[in-house]
């Protein structure tokens, strides 16, 4: 299992915490992209990491319905995978196509209260299927428990994607996800800590 670090309670001091995780184990350092559109909060945008020195991967979620706009944005990153919502738009096969245009992975995320069926036509399209176990608009908030059932359940359907959780995932939350997901997000349990690769490898363990 791999982690992602979530940088969104950061969004005044982006230097200096990806700066800080250079020297971590976590391998991806998750972008969260909201522009209010989709969530009613807003995060810091794209444009901003341009000028920030990282060796690590960027895995880029994008919380809009502008998508065309926030994937130009995060193609010119070169991020590892690019994330966008199931209930953003209806031109799902469009975005997925410009992302794997760009030699970019491609994932697919879905809100606490989407069912499974509803991407299931997109499963053999996708790199990665992102399951938010928690409603998107900020970090900090407590693990929706039937995302457990949820996971598993898609589990039993994995194929050639990858399983990811994003929202309220600390060292007890992950417990019961360990063994059903290729990617844990987590952003306050290590960001809200002045020991970054301790949070990071009590996640692993
Ligand atoms: C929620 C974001 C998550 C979240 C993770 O809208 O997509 O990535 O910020 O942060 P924690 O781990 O604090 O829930
Ligand atoms: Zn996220």
């Amino acid at each position: 299992m791999k982690i992602s670090v979530s940088i969104l309670k950061e969004k005044d001091r982006l230097n200096e915490v990806i700066n800080s995780l250079q020297n971590t184990s976590c391998d991806f350092i998750h972008l969260d992209i909201m522009d209010s559109t989709f969530t009613s909060n807003t995060s810091f945008s794209l444009e901003e990491l341009n000028n920030i020195a990282n060796n690590k991967k960027y895995d880029v979620h994008i919380m809009s319905t502008n998508l065309d706009y926030q994937i130009n944005e995060a193609i010119k990153l070169n991020p590892e995978l690019i994330t966008f919502h199931l209930e953003a738009t209806k031109d799902i096969n469009k975005y997925i196509n410009l992302i794997k245009s760009h030699d970019i992975k491609v994932g697919l995320a879905i809100n606490p209260k989407t069912r499974l069926w509803k991407i299931k036509k997109y499963l053999n399209l996708v790199d990665l299927v992102l399951v938010m176990s928690v409603v998107p608009g900020m970090g900090g908030q407590k693990f929706i428990p039937s995302t457990i059932k949820k996971i598993k359940k898609l589990k039993s359907k994995q194929s050639g994607f990858l399983i990811s959780v994003d929202g309220g995932i600390n060292n007890e939350t992950i417990r019961e996800l360990k063994e059903y997901i290729d990617i844990a997000v987590s952003g306050s349990y290590i960001t809200d800590s002045d020991n970054y690769e301790e949070k990071i490898a009590s996640l692993k363990k």
